[in-house]
């Protein structure tokens, strides 16, 4: 069913949701609410933009990597993240919306990022912690994605999640290495883990209770779990792994509660939360600013395709 058809918007809505209740996928050429594709446009550009921005923190350790093995491993999970911000632009293009557009949203600030790349990265350690962390909290709350209700973003994901193992891999790989050799080294991932690892449960966005867009997303089959229980199943994977680093999490009610078969955790500050995703993180003007300036820096290339494109599309014609 394309949106040429000549059918009621009844029939439309009706097929619409006939799809989504059979669990089939929308694709770019089907008929769908102006309100599911703006929550799309909205959630798919500002994971593109979290993947770009999501470059800087560790960006900045690639030329103090401690050994040449560190330092390729590093380049390529940071170019992974480009193109995973590449493919997300593909599959928000399918909705009618042009990435230059998104890039300038992002840059005036008025679409959003991942709260987390707000944080800045102050030791070798956080290079591994990111890794373990975020990247294992992207997986958690990627790996559901594959089964959104609308394909391209669905397909996007499943070579975005098997990249992301990848980076978790490489993460805790490194940190069991420095947990493995000096006590000041035990102690730098200490204090990194001691950084990261609120900001990383709120990655997973607001509570239940004040999520508005969950409710209707799950509705759609965008979002196929809450807020809280892929941050419920972060913090359930990442205690074991805590325990074979041999690392403390910084929670004091962080425990195994047997009778809900899950750890009970304590409060993120939702205070900072809202501070960080309205622009007054640690971090945000610097990660803005950057990006303005690498989008200026690109201008002559985007111009250079553009000109030959053009020239070519003309010598097609001709
Ligand atoms: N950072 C910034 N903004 C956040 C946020 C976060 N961690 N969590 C929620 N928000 C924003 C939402 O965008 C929304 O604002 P908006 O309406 O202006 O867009 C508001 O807070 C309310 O949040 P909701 O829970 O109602 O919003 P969503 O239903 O969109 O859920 C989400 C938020 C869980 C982040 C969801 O958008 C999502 O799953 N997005 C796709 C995954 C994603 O973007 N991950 C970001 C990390 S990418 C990454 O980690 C790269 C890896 O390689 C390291």
């Amino acid at each position: 069913m394309t949106a040429t058809d000549a059918r009621s918007p009844e029939a439309y809505a009706r097929e619409f949701q006939a799809t989504i209740d059979a669990d089939q996928r929308i694709e770019p050429r089907d008929w769908m609410p102006e309100a599911y594709r703006k929550t799309l446009i909205r959630q798919i550009a500002q994971h593109a933009h979290s993947e770009i921005i999501g470059m800087q923190p560790e960006g900045t350790w690639i030329t103090r990597a401690p050994s040449l093995r560190r330092k390729a491993i590093l380049l390529a999970k940071v170019q992974d993240e480009a193109g995973h911000g590449m493919y997300l632009y593909a599959a928000a293009e399918t909705l009618g919306v042009d990435r230059e557009e998104l890039t300038e949203l992002l840059v005036s600030a008025r679409q959003k990022y991942s709260s987390i790349f707000n944080y800045p990265a102050l030791s070798y350690a956080d290079v591994g912690v990111i890794g373990w962390l975020v990247d294992g909290a992207a997986i958690c709350n990627q790996v559901p994605l594959c089964r959104c209700s609308y394909g391209p973003y669905a397909r996007a994901m499943v070579r975005i999640c098997k990249e992301e193992s990848f980076h978790q891999r490489q993460g805790f790989e490194l940190l069991l290495a420095m947990c493995h050799g000096t006590a000041a080294q035990r102690e730098m991932v200490q204090e990194s883990v001691n950084r990261w690892w609120w900001p990383s449960l709120m990655m997973f966005g607001p509570a239940d209770g004040d999520s508005p867009n969950t409710q209707q997303s799950m509705e759609w089959g965008i979002k196929r779990h809450t807020n809280d229980e892929l941050r419920q199943r972060f913090v359930d994977m990442s205690v074991p792994q805590a325990e074979a680093l041999g690392i403390t999490l910084p929670d004091p009610d962080l425990r195994w509660n047997a009778e809900r078969g899950a750890h009970d955790f304590g409060e993120p500050d939702w205070s900072e939360f809202q501070a960080v995703i309205t622009g007054a993180g640690p971090a945000n003007a610097q990660r803005l600013a950057h990006r303005r300036r690498a989008h200026e820096n690109g201008a002559w290339v985007r111009e250079a395709a553009r000109a030959y494109a053009d020239k070519r599309a003309k010598a097609v014609s001709a």
